[in-house]
């Protein structure tokens, strides 16, 4: 069954980055509200595409190369391979699931950059930055850490002294290395120098009162964690993001003076969804039909993410999408909190964590997939027990399901020859009893009424 006058559904799960394997705060923030919201909408004979895949670039991925002492596609390769095996083990029903380090996202991110660049959104500007010299190279968002220099809304300080050189953990603001107190290169250990060099800003403060605008026109929709934190951020005013970086793993951007830069991750990951789209077309030898999702105007576009991951998808990616030209805007940005293990957060370095893997080495799938639906973080962090896990896979799986399953079949042998006697109105019968398969806008004004129209009888 297809539903004909619906129009086309896009949906994306924020990409993982491909240094190290998937764990259950993740399965439940990003993906599984995705993959039951896609499922949902496939029932209805909706037409949806459902798209993820691996974040290979940016200096996450060099770190964790470093730590381990291979290369950065060494631990691409690793992590793509494993998470794609894990997520097609949990039933993550992605219809692509691609990889930022492919040529047809290379392509696609580059074909942004010099549009914008042509079109004269972008700004070329020279910056001091932090350059260690040790090491010879700048050190540009987690390379370097050091005391954070925020001051919080009650007149204290952060202080936080691990803070990166893009954002501190502790108070979540994002920082800017320079103004770091006692800044330390990751790489060596030692004090940065300050060098100029030269980057391209995407101007994020032209776009403040159309951002506002897309924001506003969303309110008593979007999550109220989703809103507040747009709100916060348009608040303290949008200010020019540098969009490239002094390195030389991610998508290369050409130079005048021969030097290595690349595009900024977050800049080009987020047109990852794009590219993913693109080869998914592509695989089916139809490969313009990813413009039906991404151009036509009626498209209805979700972005399933996790708070950390708002401003990215709220803010920066609507107005690329709106420097550009052409392309839908999300509708709705469903941000998760996150689930905690036991009553502390995933930590892969404190290895308090449960990786997909793991789980799926020892229990079946669809116990976690119940337990984790029935404890989604939607609107506050929630924890993950073992404890809970067991009795819910027990009492209500094992016990109540199975009960319920158990009966069910004896009385199928005890009066109907132990056939299940056909349903009245097959599928129709399952997917028209959901709730929202009622026209909508249609006032019931009594239950009578209802079912006599739903029989066919003549509406006053
Ligand atoms: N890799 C990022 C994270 O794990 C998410 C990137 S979402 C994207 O937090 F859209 F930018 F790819
Ligand atoms: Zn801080």
């Amino acid at each position: 069954m297809t539903d004909q006058a619906s129009p086309r559904i896009l949906v994306t799960s924020a990409l993982p980055y491909a240094n190290g394997p998937v764990h259950l705060g993740h399965l439940a923030g990003a993906y599984l509200p995705a993959d039951i919201f896609v499922r949902y909408q496939r029932l209805r004979g909706r037409d949806v595409v459902f798209i993820c895949g691996s974040d290979e670039h940016g200096v996450s991925i060099l770190l964790s190369a470093r730590e381990e002492g291979v290369s950065p596609r060494d631990i691409i390769d690793r992590y793509h391979r494993r998470n794609k095996e894990a997520f097609e083990k949990i039933g993550m029903s992605f219809d692509n699931y691609s990889r930022t380090s492919l040529p047809i996202h290379h392509e696609t991110a580059l074909e942004f950059f010099h549009d914008l660049k042509e079109q004269g959104v972008l700004k070329k500007k020279k910056e001091k930055q932090l350059y260690d010299e040790k090491a010879g190279m700048f050190l540009p968002d987690r390379f370097v850490m050091g005391t954070c220099y925020h001051v919080r809304s009650d007149g204290t300080q952060c202080e936080y002294t691990a803070a990166y050189g893009d954002q501190c953990e502790q108070c979540g603001n994002s920082i800017d290395p320079l103004k770091l107190i006692d800044p330390v290169s990751v790489l060596t250990g030692t004090k940065p120098a300050v060098r100029e060099t030269t980057h391209w800003y995407f101007p994020l403060g032209d776009y403040q009162e159309r951002l506002e605008q897309y924001v506003e026109e969303h309110a008593g929709v979007w999550r109220e964690n989703v809103l507040q934190q747009c709100r916060s951020w348009l608040k303290e005013g949008l200010e020019d993001r540098p969009i490239t970086r002094d390195l030389d793993w991610g998508v290369p951007v050409p130079t005048e003076d021969g030097s290595k830069k690349v595009l900024y991750v977050w800049f080009e990951a987020v047109l990852g969804y794009i590219s993913s789209t693109k080869e998914w077309a592509a695989k089916q030898e139809t490969p313009e039909l990813w413009k039906e999702y991404w151009c036509k105007p009626d498209t209805r576009y979700f972005a399933f993410i996790g708070k950390d991951n708002i401003v990215f998808h709220c803010l920066m990616f609507p107005a690329i999408l709106m420097a550009k030209g052409g392309y839908v805007l999300p509708e709705n940005v469903p941000a998760n909190e996150f689930l905690n293990l036991e009553g502390q957060k995933f930590s892969k370095s404190r290895h308090w964590t449960i990786d997909l893997e793991e789980y799926l080495e020892n229990f079946p799938p669809d116990l976690l997939r119940y337990a984790l639906a029935l404890n989604f973080p939607e609107t506050k962090d929630t924890d993950f027990y073992w404890k809970d896990f067991q009795a819910r896979s027990n009492n209500e799986l094992a016990d109540i399901l199975g009960n319920f399953i158990n009966r069910t079949v004896h009385f199928a042998h005890k009066h109907f020859q132990g056939r299940v006697p056909p349903p009245a109105n097959s599928t129709n019968a399952i997917v028209n009893s959901l709730p929202c398969s009622r026209p909508p806008r249609r006032v019931l004004h009594s239950r009578t009424k209802d079912v006599a129209s739903a029989r066919g009888s003549v509406e006053p």
